[in-house]
């Protein structure tokens, strides 16, 4: 996971997460949350898996992630996650859950992406959440493994690097992801040097399902603004 940030006055700032590893991109120079206290959930209350685990995806998370601004960048690859899953007739409660959890070791791992994915495997496996899942989000780490045929895979790698494109699409625009079009994304998809930690090769591993760029920059808008509180975004 990396940072993006900007700083859009003195007392509004707003930061958002891109996931190409290494990559900070500074758009500003504060990292701060517009309203750091929001933790409102979003949507119905999900388990992880009834019939083994009783805690919630986001409480899981939030026992082995103390960082606001990662359990935010976790927020929204979740939320587009959970909307790539309903434009693709997937299960949306498993992808949300994929999107909360996929970055659980990142405080322990520390960055080290020998071990990344890997420990958080074992998080999940411990903490009784199905192996499935395990196995993706281990996966998801694309500096080991790469070889993604799954739709949920490609999905993850997608919606990692979009995820923070998408934010970062919004800050430019006083934070206000209503205001951002397919067609904002577009441009600022091929503006190498604008979010530049946002992977434009694994967002456009989406066409491998068949999904052009512009129907994801649509679905993408879309989950995110149905967590934009969550995001400090508007
Ligand atoms: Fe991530």
């Amino acid at each position: 996971m990396s940072l993006v940030s900007t700083r859009l006055n003195d007392s509004q700032c707003l930061v958002q997460f891109s996931c190409n590893r290494f990559a900070k991109i500074l758009l500003g120079q504060t990292l701060i949350w517009v309203n750091p206290s929001n933790t409102r959930k979003w949507g119905k209350s999900k388990k992880v898996n009834p019939q083994i685990t009783s805690m919630e995806p986001l409480e899981l998370l939030k026992k082995y992630v103390r960082d606001e601004k990662l359990i935010k960048h976790c927020i929204a690859t979740a939320a587009v996650m959970k909307s790539l899953a309903r434009e693709l007739g997937e299960d949306e409660e498993k992808w949300w859950t994929i999107g909360i959890l996929h970055d659980i070791d990142y405080e322990q791992t520390q960055g080290d992406m020998e071990k990344h994915g890997l420990v958080g495997a074992e998080i999940l496996l411990k903490e009784g959440v199905e192996e499935e899942i395990a196995e993706v989000v281990k996966r998801h780490n694309h500096m080991l493994f790469g070889d993604y045929e799954k739709p949920v895979e490609i999905a993850l790698q997608a919606a990692d690097s979009v995820s923070g494109l998408v934010i970062a699409c919004a800050l430019v625009k006083g934070g206000k992801i209503t205001e951002v079009t397919p067609k904002t994304v577009k441009k600022k998809f091929k503006e190498k040097s604008f979010a530049a930690g946002c992977d434009r090769d694994r967002i456009r591993m989406i066409e491998k399902l068949g999904m052009p760029l512009e129907k994801l920059y649509e679905v993408a808008i879309r989950g995110l603004t149905e967590v934009k509180d969550e995001l400090g975004l508007s």
